[in-house]
């Protein structure tokens, strides 16, 4: 794993710049987690301050009678993020609903966006869609801005986030901004920090992209023999029906695999394969049997790692209660700096 070049002597030089971002808290995370987001942090807690948000309180926008999961899954979350290497002493890891200073921040910043201008995000067509509702709620409607408190308390300057969250963080900019006209100039307008290199993974399938709902993804915590049949099962090329019909490497979600999780060893194995692969020289079977090796060699360390911290449910506990009275205590300096610049300090200390 990276284990980075900060150091002690970095830290005390350089003023960080911060970062902020996060994930709701609905099951285990997977592959496609992992290289669309999760490698991306455990590089950028090296350079940056960074918190990381569990936004228990954004799951409430689609599923309100589904609070019962959250602890369980905000546990599991947290084990995903330790084992990949997200470490407690360089980043944030806290809780959204235990911070009310939250709550207040949505509510003042409410009034500074329109709802036709939230009606025009365009993830909440999907998420309407994808969840079957018909008629967003108050809060759904408002999911971007309880986004722009989560990303203003801390005063973040930088928010890495896949495209589909880009224009969530637009909103944030606007309500910034619109802050600063009105109030003064207090509060940092944030830059969306979009991975270049990352990616999407296709899920097992073929599909677009790897993700819980379509049911076509590899969790971090799937045992050796479940990656072995979920790679035996995966899509490849559709039009090759026999070993030696040549076969296209180019989208083929095993060879896409096989190119993000390899180690730099098993690069000249990986192009031989796709050589042979493109001349029909080699078999589907061969092919993913190796994927899966790969594959486990990859999730091994991870594993492992998962294992260490799960005999350690109260170290867990600490390390997001320590986090989150972290993230609050940023959280009540912003909330007062926002009242007082909107002369609502009315009490003296
Ligand atoms: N909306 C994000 C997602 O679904 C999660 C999230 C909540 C977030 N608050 C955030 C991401 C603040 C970045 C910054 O993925």
């Amino acid at each position: 794993m990276d284990d980075g070049k900060a150091t002690g002597k970095f830290k005390e030089t350089k003023i960080m710049k911060r970062i902020l971002t996060g994930d709701r808290p609905t099951g285990k995370l997977h592959l496609g987690h992992y290289i669309g987001s999760l490698r991306n942090r455990v590089r950028l807690q090296e350079k940056y301050e960074c918190f990381f948000i569990i936004a228990d309180l954004h799951t409430l926008t689609t599923k309100p009678e589904k609070t019962a999961d959250l602890k369980e899954n905000i546990y599991q979350m947290v084990l995903d993020y330790l084992s990949v290497g997200i470490d407690p002493q360089k980043a944030t890891i806290y809780i959204q609903s235990q911070i009310p200073e939250v709550a207040e921040l949505a509510i003042i910043f409410g009034n500074l966006v329109s709802t036709p201008r939230l009606e025009r995000v365009p993830t909440l067509k999907d998420v309407m869609k994808d969840a079957h509702i018909t008629i967003p709620s108050y809060g759904l409607l408002g999911y971007p801005v309880l986004q722009a408190a989560d990303i203003l308390m801390v005063r973040a300057n930088l928010v890495p986030v896949g495209k589909d969250q880009v224009s969530h963080i637009e909103v944030t900019r606007e309500i910034a901004r619109d802050f600063n006209r009105l109030y003064g100039e207090r509060l940092p307008v944030p830059e969306v920090l979009v991975p270049q290199d990352l990616g999407t993974l296709p899920g097992t399938d073929g599909s677009g992209k790897m993700s819980k709902s379509a049911g076509n993804v590899i969790n971090l915590t799937d045992s050796p023999e479940e990656v072995e049949k979920k790679v035996m099962s995966m899509y490849t090329d559709p039009n090759r029906i026999h070993a030696t019909d040549p076969g296209k490497v180019e989208g083929n979600p095993v060879f896409i695999y096989l190119n993000a999780f390899c180690t730099e060893g098993d690069k000249v194995q990986v192009t031989s394969y796709e050589n042979q692969y493109r001349q029909g020289q080699v078999g589907d079977i061969e092919v993913k049997k190796f994927l899966a090796k790969i594959l486990n060699n990859f999730l091994d360390p991870i594993r492992k790692r998962r294992a260490e911290f799960e005999k350690q449910p109260e170290l867990i506990e600490k390390i997001l209660k320590e986090g989150t009275e972290k993230a609050r205590k940023e959280a009540q300096e912003t909330l007062k700096a926002v009242k007082k610049a909107m002369e609502l300090d009315y009490f003296s200390d």
